[in-house]
């Protein structure tokens, strides 16, 4: 296919293809480096090899803000500065060439380096050179593994592996991946580190079961096999944990911030301990050894923000080498050495043994029998939503980077751009960031980070939206639709609405603006009236948004939007008035809703669901849905003083409290487009902190159920956890369905874990498990699933059930070092917060229920950005436009669309069905590179690892067990074929149309 008009592209590809034809484009030229493996220390083959590996933990975030914890800022919450950290290690290491030290949060690193003079980044760059500084993990942030969701951790992982590349050359990539502090692990991740080339992966924390089972078993390092689709070895990924979470051995603590003695090694002097010290770590070492499968064992010398002042530390382990070491001439058969994860790594790999085979994942985490980290899955559910609608926005404001070009940049609204919000978002991603285990001031500073970041992108997009529309109209943001409240559409007479769809598919989609009129004519991009419904603004909504809008009613139309464009609609008032009379409240609750897929009726007694129906499949189950609050232990208990807390979640008991026994709370609105007016509306009245709004929406396969929750009453003293249960009449055998960070589905079992026996000790908390995009139940008929809007806990506590975390307001600090309850509160909502959110219902037959819950999902989590524009559009205003040339086939998600250099253009597509998953899309799919866009010329190609830091044809990971499968020879090029659950990585040399 490649003719010759596309000899760009050909050229392309003999710079890429370096290897082949000798272009110096990845290997680091001058003196050739012996970073990575080559660099590491000697190890004595007879011996039991002591790997200490020095390193410091810096949280992205968590009892003090990033920035904070960067200068050394408000020490009196905790004494942490990673400047002084960065300036003092790098000083000892060069003292000492033996010593080795390595650093993992980029987040960091970037703004230490950036600081740097160009000596210092010079003498700092010799070091990662000799390998005596080494990049770990490597991201902009240690990712939380149970919140987050694969788009974003793939971002920050790129962000973070780009600066190093960029900085260092290949000496600055990463060989292992490192999440020593993340509080559980996930599958999805696993499989992610594998696709991005990492040779092994070490973590601290598991439940302390398993943990027991392995160290009897000699089971601590394993071979993960971290996905069911994808072919092996593409996502195994070696896997071992830590001996002693990340800290040091007990009583060899040498930080600034520990009390251990030093070793005190002049025999003239007072206390002279060297015997004792050489004594205590042999013992520790061979009873170390004991766990562990080979002859080579890791002691991870450091801790929380340790380093600062790194003489301390490196001292203590000089000397401790020295005299360890000097006993082997009497006999001693132990062998200490500065070394780091990749090189204990090596010795591992060197060892060719056979590791025992994972194919689960490590979630829930628990550190002893009453202590389950299952509460912060849904902790700060605000600040969850935020970060997931900020990662919609990302993805939209870099695509429009893309198809806007240079002007997105500066244009006519002034200077934008995406790399705010982008930090922003990897920042987010952080373990105690969107899991809400942070300090309240530190969760605000996030939302600020973010809050920012979309400020950047608002001008970026109005940039190009000027630019492709041809009209530079200002465009208004409206943030609080889910409240609504837009000041532009609350009081204008005439406005339009430009919807931007980020899919590569067209989507329709209800939009829902907050109005004071009472019927408004609305024409789409045709110039073609498009049916719309007034209804009144729920009390719920009058009541959460304070003051913030003044809407009496919503206005309601179904928008189309092209893939990757947007479609405009006019909107104009043509009634003013109040709220038109049909719409006032009626008595009682419908019987049922249905539109042309599903019918859904209540119980004419509560008002409660009562069944859901897919009419396309003639599928009946009975279903009902209520809200639950658990009451938070206070730690005042005789089995465990645990308390519930921004991590742990342990109700006091079993059995949650009804919040109501009817559906008070329920609004019912049945969206049609063909009567135009709500159907039926239950009485306007609702409990005082939990609502909710139940609608069908024509064109949906789903029902929606938008809760309001909050603020969670505390006057009893008592700590809640409220939950949305529903209960239906499938046979579900104690058996639900969890998505892993939004992608492969993982089958969960009560009471039970995949890989060991289980003695279980909390019958609600002990069967939860995270929930990112959706969870569902089965028997052989039927299939109910439910798509989250959010990160949430759940679980399946009774056959046919399955309950969802909303919110949380507790009352105690659950000791695990946060030091403040969970008791979230506002200027707006001094009361306590109040999160609102949807879940999406869907019921299907299993075999094609992925069918409707992967788009149903896709939807949700890349959601059209709405703008507006005042008044009458000048009629040259180009009303639609799409970025593609054709729309993808159903199977593909255009993952990733951003700029990389100024004529490049990183792509991600991916095959977005599981294996067996789908018959009819759980098959390869092809796309033309070529066809892509409608704007852009693409002119070369070239494939990257999942990370994209290093070039496909360049990526070797350590073998573990096969050799890499060869990729069959593509038949041209530009053809790219996916296969189940495949995401391919592409820079894209481009030119704009
Ligand atoms: C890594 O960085 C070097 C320059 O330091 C560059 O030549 C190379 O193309 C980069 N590799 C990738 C995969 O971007
Ligand atoms: C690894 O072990 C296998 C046997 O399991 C053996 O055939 C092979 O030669 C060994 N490789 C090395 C490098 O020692
Ligand atoms: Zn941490």
């Amino acid at each position: 296919m490649a003719t010759p008009e596309y000899t760009p592209f050909v050229f392309l590809l003999l710079l890429f293809q370096s290897s082949v034809w000798g272009f110096p484009v990845c290997q680091t030229p001058q003196e050739s480096p012996t970073c990575g493996y080559k660099s590491c220390h000697a190890t004595k083959p007879g011996m039991l090899n002591v790997h200490l590996v020095p390193h410091t933990h810096d949280d992205v975030g968590w009892l003090k803000t990033v920035d904070q914890y960067f200068y050394g800022d408000r020490n009196d919450i905790q004494h942490a500065g990673v400047q002084y950290i960065l300036d003092s290690v790098v000083d000892q290491l060069l003292k000492n060439p033996d010593r080795r030290f390595i650093y993992v949060e980029t987040a960091f690193f970037y703004r230490w380096w950036k600081q740097q003079t160009d000596d210092m980044q010079n003498t700092v760059k010799q070091l990662v050179n000799e390998g005596r500084l080494e990049f770990v993990n490597g991201g902009w942030c240690m990712s939380d593994e149970a919140t987050t969701h694969y788009s974003a951790v793939i971002d920050q992982m790129t962000m973070g592996l780009r600066f190093l590349n960029d900085t260092f050359g290949h000496c600055g990539r990463p060989r292992v991946a490192w999440h020593i502090d993340p509080f559980g692990h996930a599958r999805e991740h696993a499989s992610m580190f594998a696709q991005m080339g990492y040779d092994g992966f070490f973590f601290g924390r598991l439940d302390y079961q398993d943990r027991n089972r392995r160290m009897v078993a000699r089971e601590q390092e394993m071979l993960w096999r971290a996905s069911e689709s994808l072919t092996p070895p593409m996502a195994d990924l070696f896997t071992g944990i830590l001996p002693n979470g990340y800290n040091p051995p007990e009583g060899f603590c040498w930080d600034q911030s520990c009390d251990d003695p030093p070793i005190r090694d002049d025999p003239d002097l007072e206390d002279y301990n060297v015997d004792d010290v050489v004594t205590r770590f042999l013992h520790i070492a061979h009873g170390q050894a004991l766990v562990y499968k080979t002859n080579h064992i890791i002691m991870t010398m450091g801790s929380d923000f340790q380093y600062e002042n790194a003489n301390l530390w490196y001292k203590n382990l000089d000397k401790l080498i020295r005299y360890v070491n000097q006993m082997q001439s009497n006999g001693s058969e132990v062998n200490v050495l500065y070394s780091t994860p990749s090189c204990y790594l090596q010795e591992l790999h060197r060892a060719n043994l056979t590791w025992p085979l994972k194919g689960d994942d490590f979630f829930p985490y628990a550190d002893s029998a009453h202590d389950f980290w299952t509460g912060y899955f849904t902790s700060r559910p605000a600040l969850k939503r935020y970060e997931r609608i900020s990662n919609s926005y990302l993805q939209t404001c870099k695509q429009l980077e893309v198809l806007g070009g240079p002007i997105s940049r500066k244009g006519p609204f002034g200077a934008g751009d995406s790399e705010t919000l982008k930090k922003a978002m990897a920042v987010a991603q952080h373990h105690d960031a969107v899991s809400g285990t942070e300090k309240q001031h530190v969760a605000n500073d996030y939302a600020r980070k973010l809050a920012n970041g979309w400020a950047h992108c608002q001008v970026l997009v109005s940039n190009t939206l000027s630019s492709l529309s041809g009209s530079s109209a200002p465009r208004v943001y409206c943030e609080h639709l889910n409240i609504s409240v837009c000041p532009l559409t609350e009081t204008s007479k005439k406005f339009s609405v430009n919807v931007y769809n980020p899919l590569a598919r067209p989507v329709s989609w209800p939009v829902r603006l907050p109005v004071n009129g009472t019927a408004y004519r609305i024409s789409d991009a045709k110039g073609k009236a498009v049916d719309s419904q007034v209804v009144p603004v729920s009390q719920a909504t009058a009541a959460v948004r304070r003051g913030r809008g003044y809407a009496v009613n919503e206005l309601l139309f179904q928008v189309q939007a092209p893939p990757l464009g947007y479609s405009t609609y006019s909107v104009s008032l043509l009634q003013n008035g109040p709220p038109s009379p049909q719409s006032s409240p009626l008595p009682r609750a419908p019987k049922a809703v249905q539109n042309k897929f599903l019918r859904v009726t209540f119980d004419p007694e509560t008002g409660l669901l009562s069944s859901l129906s897919n009419l396309e499949t003639q599928q009946t189950v009975k279903l009902s849905q209520n809200f639950y609050w658990y009451n938070a232990s206070d730690g005042n208990n005789s089995e465990s003083i645990q308390m519930s807390g921004a991590y742990i979640f342990r109700p006091n008991t079993s059995t949650p409290f009804i919040i109501s026994k009817t559906s008070l709370y329920l609004h019912v609105f049945q969206y049609n487009s063909i009567c135009m007016r709500p159907t039926k509306r239950s009485r306007d009245s609702f409990h005082p902190w939990v609502s909710q709004v139940v609608r069908l929406y024509t064109d949906s396969r789903a029902l929606e159920l938008e809760w309001t929750v909050g603020p969670v009453p505390i006057g009893d003293d008592l700590g809640k956890e409220v939950i949305s249960r529903l209960d239906s009449s499938i046979n579900s055998s104690g058996v639900f369905y969890t998505d892993s960070n939004g992608r492969e589905m993982l089958q969960r079992r009560k009471d039970y874990r995949p890989t060991w026996n289980l003695r279980q000790s909390e019958p609600i908390a002990g069967n939860y498990y995270p929930i990112n995009s959706r969870a569902y139940i089965k028997d052989d008929k039927d299939q109910l699933t439910v798509v989250t809007d959010r990160s949430q806990g759940g679980g399946s506590i009774q056959d046919g059930s399955l309950e969802i975390m909303l919110h949380r307001r507790l009352l105690y600090d659950d000791v695990r070092g946060v030091g403040e309850p969970l008791n979230e509160m506002s200027d707006i909502y001094p009361e306590g917060l109040v999160v609102r959110g949807r879940h999406l219902l869907s019921l299907s037959p299993p075999a094609t229920a992925a069918d409707t819950h992967r788009p149903l999902a896709q939807e949700v989590v890349l959601q059209p950005l709405i703008t507006f524009t005042d008044g009458e559009l000048h009629p040259s205003t180009r009303l639609e436009f799409s970025g593609l040339q054709a729309v993808l086939p159903p199977a593909v998600h255009l993952l990733t669309v951003s700029q990389w250099d100024q004529d490049t253009v990183l792509l991600r597509l991916e095959h977005q069905y599981q294996a067996s998953e789908s018959k009819e899309h759980s098959q390869p799919v092809t796309v033309n590179l070529q066809k892509l866009f409608s704007t852009l010329d693409v002119l070369g190609v070239s494939e990257m690892n999942l990370s994209a830091n290093q070039w496909k044809d360049e990526m070797t990971r350590l073998d573990w067990k096969k050799p890499l499968p060869k990729r069959g020879g593509d038949p041209s090029v530009w053809e790219v074929s996916l296969k189940p659950m495949e995401i391919r990585t592409f820079l894209l040399r481009v030119r704009q149309r």
